[in-house]
């Protein structure tokens, strides 16, 4: 049967101070409830949203979510439709290879011929009925190609080097999946603009569609500790027992991302992945640009809370509280954002490196 898993354990640290250890971007209500049509003056989150977009294609008790122990609490009370036995906790965060393994060993447990998908928890997708089509066409081409590990592609509109890319290459009979050619995860910028210009590649969303054997086959050949860590996990009987097993074994798991770990080798071997089209309004919220883009256009500056602006643009403007104004005059292109405990300014051409602060403040905020 067909299953997904939201991946839902980033820590949105670019997003910083909005987004924080304790209360990562996932779990922020910053998408308008009227951005998607839902009414009302109030706002969701990423991961609803997430949830609700794979509810268009699947019941809610076959969609799962993979996230970290310590947001468990905040992740179930975010979506009372998911089902407690759904959830998958990681006792840390190892990244996606390890986490998309996690989630992949327990639902072939629970459904041995298990097809899943694997999404984001950090995408802002328009329309949802084009989302649901593409995400059931790369089911469909499991159809032909069980082995096939398919990535949902989108067409890229700028060398972005926060991505991953995927070279179209031979048709597989299933419109609108072709057979990738390479994979390339997060390019330098120059390798990034070769890309573009070639028009022969798409970026990878970061969504996936496989069977859930077929990845762990794929971990077992490309990232054999992390294959072996969860077959001893898997081993032991679900409970305190098989906790205690997670708890010394994941935190070991080599650090690293499916991407890297999987997709990259995997698409040297010949028709190994395929890459469905995603013709949609995608957007990657994870840095302050890209959240930009959901909030309030206000005198040429985004703007989201209580702010006033003179004879300023360009600027990204954001308070978290309705009560703490934040008002700028004579100001350009910078990011601007005020919560209770902590005030970031920086010029927009630097927001990648809001991260580094993080650093910086060695982790008391
Ligand atoms: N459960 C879990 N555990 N989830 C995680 C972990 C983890 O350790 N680390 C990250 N995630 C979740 C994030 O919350 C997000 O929803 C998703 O996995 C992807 O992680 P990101 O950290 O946001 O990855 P990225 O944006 O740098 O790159 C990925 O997505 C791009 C498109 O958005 C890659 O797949 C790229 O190739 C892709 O282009
Ligand atoms: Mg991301």
């Amino acid at each position: 049967m067909r299953h997904a898993v939201v991946m839902a354990g980033g820590s949105g640290t670019r997003l910083w101070p909005l987004s924080r250890a304790a209360r990562p971007k996932q779990l922020l209500d910053v998408i308008r409830d009227d951005e998607d049509g839902a009414g009302g003056a109030g706002a969701h989150s990423l991961l609803a949203e997430a949830f609700a977009r794979l509810e268009a294609v699947l019941p809610a008790e076959r969609i799962w979510v993979c996230t970290a122990a310590r947001y468990g609490a905040q992740v179930q009370a975010a979506l009372p439709r998911l089902r407690p036995d759904r959830l998958v906790l990681e006792p840390v965060a190892r990244d996606t290879a390890n986490a998309v393994g996690l989630a992949a060993a327990l639902v072939a447990e629970a459904d041995p011929d298990a097809e899943l998908a694997v999404v984001s928890a950090d995408h802002v997708i328009r329309p949802v009925e084009r989302f649901a089509a593409a995400l059931t066409t790369a089911f469909d081409a499991l159809a032909a190609r069980p082995r096939a590990l398919v990535t949902l592609g989108i067409r890229p509109t700028a060398p972005a080097t926060g991505f991953g890319y995927v070279r179209r290459g031979a048709a597989t009979g299933v419109p609108g999946v072709a057979e990738a050619a390479a994979f390339k995860e997060k390019p330098d910028r120059a390798t990034a603009e070769g890309y573009l210009a070639s028009g022969e590649y798409l970026w990878n969303s970061g969504m996936f569609v496989w069977r859930a054997r077929t990845v762990l086959d794929a971990l077992a050949d490309h990232l054999p500790a992390t294959a072996e860590g969860l077959d001893r996990v898997v081993a032991a009987p679900p409970g305190p027992q098989r906790d205690a097993v997670l708890a010394e074994v994941f935190p070991a798991l080599p650090k690293t991302s499916v991407d890297y770990a999987v997709l990259e080798p995997a698409a040297t071997e010949p028709g190994r992945v395929l890459v469905a089209d995603l013709d949609v309004d995608w957007l990657d919220v994870g840095s302050w640009p890209a959240l930009a883009q959901t909030l309030a256009a206000a005198d040429g500056n985004a703007v989201g809370g209580l702010a006033v602006t003179l004879d300023s643009a360009g600027n990204i403007v954001f308070s978290d509280d309705p009560e703490h104004l934040v008002a700028l005059v004579g100001v350009r292109d910078s990011v601007v954002v005020a919560t209770a405990d902590v005030t970031m300014v920086c010029p927009v051409s630097d927001a990648e490196r809001v991260k580094q602060l993080l650093a910086a403040v060695e982790g008391r905020f």
